[in-house]
């Protein structure tokens, strides 16, 4: 496995992204793996989703700092110890800051087709809007809220009668599937960065 396999995974929640990276990672031929799950919390499912399948675990809260730039500096400090190649943002609902995203790689997945209905409501911002047609994007991140180069899209259409709660699951069954993708071929195929054009491996 090359050093950009080594995966830690950021989670606030129940962790399904977080399982599905686990459960693709099991066969070696994935290319990565996770090396330890981080949280802004504790007592939340993704965390225990990491301790069964017998990951190392951190928890960061922001309340337990001074103020968010020590909490930037410790999850950064936290996050270098595992030596990951990649950073992923799976459900977690913290904004990384600078020692972070210039240390590490930091993939994001958010349920939306960005850039519609960027935040932490997402799928319930689409559903507000009336749109037929909505999905889920992986990107890299950055400063910004869900701004960062976009990697990979998928839609997901919208049925009559769809409540936050159903649009939302049918979002995340098929970014579960993207986001393996995605972090697989990176790992195993390297990426490059052009302004907002991520390029993985050989693809042009
Ligand atoms: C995902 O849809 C993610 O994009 C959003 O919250 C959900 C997290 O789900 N920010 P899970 O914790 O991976 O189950």
């Amino acid at each position: 496995m090359s050093k950009a396999g080594r995966l830690v995974v950021l989670v606030s929640g129940s962790g399904t992204n977080l399982q599905a990276l686990l459960d693709a990672s099991a066969d070696p031929a994935y290319g990565a793996r996770v090396v330890a799950v981080g949280a802004d919390r504790e007592g939340i499912e993704g965390l225990a989703r990491a301790e069964r399948a017998g990951i190392p675990t951190f928890v960061e809260k922001v309340g337990d700092h001074a103020d968010r730039a020590a909490w930037d500096a410790a999850i950064a400090a936290r996050i270098a110890e595992h030596k990951p190649g990649l950073v992923v943002s799976a459900g977690f609902m913290k904004i990384l800051g600078a020692p972070t995203l210039e240390a590490f790689a930091v993939l994001n997945t958010h349920p939306a087709l960005l850039p519609s209905f960027p935040g932490a409501h997402g799928v319930r911002d689409a559903l507000a809007h009336g749109v037929k047609v909505t999905g889920c994007t992986v990107m890299l991140a950055d400063a910004g809220v869900d701004t960062g180069p976009i990697i990979a899209q998928e839609a997901v259409r919208v049925f009559h009668g769809d409540d936050e709660a159903m649009l939302h699951e049918r979002i995340k069954t098929v970014e579960r599937g993207l986001l393996v993708e995605i972090v697989g071929r990176m790992a195993r195929e390297g990426w490059a960065v052009k302004g907002r054009t991520v390029i993985i491996g050989g693809e042009s």
